[in-house]
């Protein structure tokens, strides 16, 4: 069999290697050079790549150019998943021959998720291409969620020549394929023969996703591929998936909470500010509509250091209790330290309170949380940062009914962001009717002198 030649081209600069090396000889950069099939293998058009080149075959006696109105619509026709959350990621359902890649770290609960949808979808067949679990195990799983799996054709496969040629015979046998959707659990686990390199190695991890993206799109089926991610928060490698797929969803979450997060960063066919939001309960996920609710710990109490703000994931504005605990330092320097929010912009806030309000916060130490355990990188919860500390530091709590967002400036003024009126709307259907916001507090002083008489 045609082995394809392994080169090693330098993700900075694509200058080429035959040998790996640690440092790029040309531009100097460190552990950038990442093995790929030579172009050359892919001009000699063996395997599954003899299309790519395209070069000889092509005969442009035959091409015609057709206008984009006259392509026909019907294509374009999408397959539910059948959880209305992940439907909204993926912009509405699945189109013909779309590749979608769910990456995310090991346990975070991907399988279970795409049991969930094959149990869901039970009137279409579901081709489950198991690489890393027994078919036995998956058994075991589904079992455990309630689900008899009669809709779920299992392949215990490595191959991926094979699985393209299961793909394509499918199709063959019945002209159209009487499988829904082709699910890759995980992609890490496949190999070619074709290539070299072990299975996992960025080069088979590309080769194989580029010869399974080929039969999708020739079959017009809709393909999940599994993907775990790095040490260094990446997919296989330096986004070496994403160009090739049509989608890439990444499901976050924190081991210790039940909590999971359904993100895009690239949707050829939907916007990529949509989120799905899902609870890992016992028997596998469930889709959680009203998201604030999971995340406010406290409801409706007044108690001291706490603040709830309300930040937007995507298009969907969600409620966050933000906590603080400040103490008087015992030693010289006063420790900061924040989970779900970075102690960098808590450092900056401190300094825009002592600054501008003349509050005197060198004398203590700052701990700050968010309730729910999730990350807030959106300066929109600046405000209800500072509010949260003002309140531990004067021992008052805020009224019950207060949410507060806004962007603080180093001057102490409050700045607008993004989609406010959503946010108050999100804020009162909840119950929390005053939200302090850019529109009705310019600045900090002004939040201040809403909530306590300046005088205590
Ligand atoms: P899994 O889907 O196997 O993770 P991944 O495929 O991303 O590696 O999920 C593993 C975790 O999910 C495991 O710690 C157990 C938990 N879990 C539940 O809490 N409920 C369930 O119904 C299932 C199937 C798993
Ligand atoms: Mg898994």
């Amino acid at each position: 069999m045609t082995k394809f030649k392994s080169v090693y081209i330098c993700q900075n600069c694509e200058f080429e290697s035959s040998k790996w090396v640690g440092q790029c000889p040309n531009c100097g950069e460190w552990n950038t050079m990442v093995e790929t099939a030579s172009s050359k293998s892919f001009a000699k058009g063996a395997g599954g790549f003899g299309k790519l080149s395209g070069a000889k075959s092509r005969s442009l006696g035959k091409t015609q150019l057709t206008p984009l109105s006259q392509v026909s619509l019907e294509k374009t026709k999408r397959l539910s998943s059948s959880l209305k959350e992940f439907d909204r990621v993926l912009g509405g359902g699945f189109v013909p021959g779309h590749v979608v890649l769910l990456a995310g770290d090991p346990g975070i609960g991907k399988s279970t998720l795409l049991t969930q949808i094959s149990a869901k979808m039970k009137s279409s067949k579901i081709l489950y291409v198991c690489g890393e679990e027994s078919v036995a195990q998956i058994r075991i799983r589904s079992e455990r969620m309630g689900y008899s799996g009669d809709n779920l054709l299992m392949l215990p496969e490595t191959d991926v020549d094979v699985v393209c040629q299961v793909l394509e015979s499918q199709h063959a046998a019945h002209g159209q394929s009487e499988i829904a959707l082709a699910v890759i659990d995980s992609i890490q686990t496949l190999s070619s023969e074709d290539l070299t390199g072990m299975a996992g190695s960025v080069g088979q991890v590309r080769g194989s996703t580029q010869k399974l993206t080929d039969t999708a799109k020739r079959i017009g089926m809709p393909i999940i591929l599994v993907g775990h991610v790095t040490k260094e928060g990446t997919v296989a490698g330096p986004k070496v998936l994403e160009h090739i797929v049509d989608t890439v969803l990444y499901l976050e979450g924190d081991s210790q909470h039940l909590f999971r997060i359904l993100k895009t960063t690239k949707n050829r066919f939907g916007p990529i500010s949509e989120v799905g939001i899902f609870e890992m309960q016992e028997a596998g996920m469930r889709e959680v509509e009203n998201p604030s609710e999971l995340f406010l710990s406290l409801k409706m109490e007044s108690i001291v250091g706490s603040c709830v703000t309300v930040v937007m994931e995507g298009y969907r504005p969600i409620l966050f209790e933000i906590q603080a605990l400040t103490l008087k330092t015992k030693f010289g320097n006063p420790r900061r330290t924040a989970s779900g929010f970075s102690v960098n912009r808590l450092q900056v806030l401190l300094a825009i309170i002592e600054k501008s309000l003349g509050i005197n916060l060198s004398m203590y130490d700052v701990y700050l949380n968010v309730a729910g355990g999730l990350k807030v990188s959106e300066y929109a919860a600046d405000l209800a940062v500072c509010l949260a500390v003002i309140s531990s530091v004067k021992d008052k709590p805020l009224p019950s009914n207060i949410a507060a967002f806004g962007e603080c400036g180093l001057l102490g003024e409050i700045r607008g962001v993004s989609y406010q009126q959503k946010r108050v709307k999100e804020a009162q259907k909840l119950g929390y009717t005053r939200v302090i916001n850019p529109e009705n507090a310019k600045t900090l002083g002004q939040a201040l002198s809403l909530l306590f008489s300046r005088k205590s």
